[in-house]
């Protein structure tokens, strides 16, 4: 396993490191596949990211050749205040032009999510066509990884069935009690693990004891889902500020 642990004395360092490894693979996925194609995560953490990747700064990054996938969605319409695509279409997408028929949102504004996960890997299927790996899994050039307070990653929570998804590329996942939306899409974890860089990006206070549990615990991955997001054939790169490390052993 091919694990890079960055930590930062700030979440807004951590963010810049974030942007500079997502131009990296952008620009490298651009020149040797004529296309760059992205899952992204969802939540609060990554819209610190959209924001400066929308700046002049990068205004050179291969938007016009970006695929412009989910890891998880919050299954309602995207008019939700929730809606990882909102989040990410307000502060990214649209500010940077993306292509419309290169922005492949989760179906989620259905009343059947076992059907819509089933469209969306229909969709991924079609899109990907034969562009597969030998084990016949769609190959990402970037999985951008968040870290719930609970180790779950993208809607894999902990103890649920989607963690033992290993042949379907997306399915329905239920977040626990707590969450305002329960009912999620998200991308499973055989997909994920064969992204050719995982990126996870993980600040704040509140992810420490996760992170210490993620990273040097010894709980089995059904309690610490981001556990079984190791790379598959690429590599992973943590990305950490001072206060998600703070718990940590080896830092
Ligand atoms: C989602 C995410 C999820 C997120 C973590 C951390 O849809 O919620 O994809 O996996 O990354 O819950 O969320 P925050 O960044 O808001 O702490």
């Amino acid at each position: 396993m091919s694990a890079d642990l960055r930590i930062f004395e700030s979440a807004p360092e951590a963010v810049d490191a974030a942007a500079k490894l997502w131009a990296e693979c952008a620009h490298e996925a651009a020149r040797a596949r004529g296309t760059f194609r992205i899952a992204l995560s969802g939540g609060r953490t990554p819209k610190a990211l959209f924001f400066l990747l929308a700046k002049p700064a990068f205004a050179d990054l291969p938007w016009d050749r970006t695929e412009f996938f989910w890891g998880d969605e919050r299954y309602a319409p995207i008019s939700h205040g929730e809606s990882n695509f909102r989040g990410a279409n307000d502060l990214l997408l649209t500010p940077v032009g993306a292509v419309a028929d290169r922005i492949h949102k989760m179906p989620t504004a259905g009343t059947d999510p076992v059907k819509d996960a089933q469209r969306y890997e229909e969709s991924l299927r079609r899109h990907f066509g034969e562009a597969l790996d030998p084990d016949g899994f769609p190959v990402l050039d970037f999985a951008l990884q968040g870290l719930g307070a609970d180790g779950h990653t993208a809607s894999l929570f902990p103890e649920k069935p989607a963690l033992q998804e290993n042949v379907r590329w997306v399915v329905a996942a239920r977040a626990p009690g707590s969450a305002t939306i329960r009912d999620r899409l998200t991308l499973t974890v055989p997909v994920l693990r064969r992204a050719r860089r995982i990126v996870f990006l993980a600040t704040g206070r509140e992810k420490a004891e996760a992170v210490r549990e993620w990273l040097e615990g010894t709980e089995p991955p059904e309690r610490c889902p981001a556990k079984l997001i190791t790379p598959l054939g690429g590599s992973r790169t943590v990305l950490l500020d001072r206060e998600a490390a703070d718990l940590l052993k080896n830092r």
